[in-house]
C-alpha cells in the first residue's frame, strides 16, 4: 500500500489557508501555490539518498554528502499541474518536465487524455505526477497509468488537497505510489468537488471564470 504523507508544516498551512479562502486573487492565488510547491518540493525529497564525497575546503578535506540516485522527472497534470511546477523546479533546478494533459468531464467525470509529452529518459527518472487537486483519484490514476504504459516504475505522487475518495482510488489502483499532500479534506461533493477544498484550481490559478 502507498505511503501517505500529509505535510503539515507551518509555513505550509498558513499558505493553504489563504489558497483556499475565495477571497484571494488569481495573482496572490498563484504566487501562493508557487510558494507551497516549493516547501512540499523540500518534503518529498526527504528521502533521496545521498552519497559520500571528499571536498578540499580551503583549510582541509571535508566528508560531505551529495545526492546520488536516479534523476528526476516531474510530470504536471494539465492545466491545473502546471501552477506547481516552477514552485518544485527552484528546488530541483535540474529536473526535466513531461506533460501529460487530461481534463475530467464534467457529467462522468472520468478523464479524458488529451496529450502526452514526456523526456524521452523518462524511464530511467524518478518522476513526481503533480496535480493540485486529488478528487475522484480518476485524473491521478489515468497519468499514472500513461507513465507505467511507458515503463516507468519510480512515481510518487504530489497533490494540495485530497479528498479521502481520490485518496484510496490512487492507494488501490497504484499501491506503489507515495502520496504527498498539503491536506486531506471532508468528502466529495455531488459534482465531484472537494469539499471544503479550494474551488476549480485551474480556474482559479489562470483566472478563466
Ligand atoms: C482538475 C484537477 C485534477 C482533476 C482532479 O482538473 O486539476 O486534474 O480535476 O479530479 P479527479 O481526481 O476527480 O480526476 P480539471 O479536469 O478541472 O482540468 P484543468 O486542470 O484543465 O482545469
Ligand atoms: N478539481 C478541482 O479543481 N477542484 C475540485 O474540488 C475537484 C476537482
Amino acid at each position: 500500500m502507498g505511503r501517505v504523507f500529509v505535510c503539515d508544516h507551518p509555513l505550509i498551512q498558513h499558505k493553504l489557508t489563504f489558497i483556499r479562502d475565495e477571497a484571494t486573487r488569481t495573482k496572490d492565488f498563484r504566487e501562493l501555490v508557487d510558494e507551497v510547491a516549493t516547501l512540499m518540493a523540500y518534503e518529498i525529497t526527504r528521502e533521496i539518498p545521498l552519497e559520500n564525497i571528499s571536498v578540499k575546503t580551503p583549510v582541509a578535506t571535508a566528508e560531505c554528502k551529495i545526492i546520488s540516485g536516479r534523476m528526476l522527472g516531474l510530470i504536471p497534470i494539465l492545466r491545473a499541474g502546471l501552477g506547481m511546477v516552477d514552485g518544485v523546479l527552484k528546488l530541483l533546478p535540474a529536473a526535466k518536465v513531461g506533460h501529460v494533459g487530461l481534463y475530467r468531464d464534467p457529467e462522468t467525470l472520468q478523464p479524458v487524455e488529451y496529450y502526452t509529452k514526456l523526456p524521452t529518459d523518462v524511464t530511467e527518472r524518478e518522476l513526481i505526477v503533480i496535480d493540485p487537486m486529488l478528487a475522484t483519484g480518476g485524473s491521478a490514476n489515468a497519468a499514472i497509468d500513461v507513465l507505467k504504459r511507458r515503463n516507468c516504475t519510480q512515481i510518487k505522487l504530489m497533490c494540495l488537497i485530497a479528498a479521502p475518495e481520490g485518496v484510496k482510488a490512487v492507494q488501490e489502483a497504484h499501491p506503489d505510489v507515495d502520496i504527498y499532500v498539503a491536506a486531506i479534506d471532508d468528502y466529495l461533493d455531488e459534482h465531484g468537488y472537494i469539499i471544503p477544498g479550494l474551488g476549480d484550481a485551474g480556474d482559479r490559478l489562470f483566472g478563466t471564470k
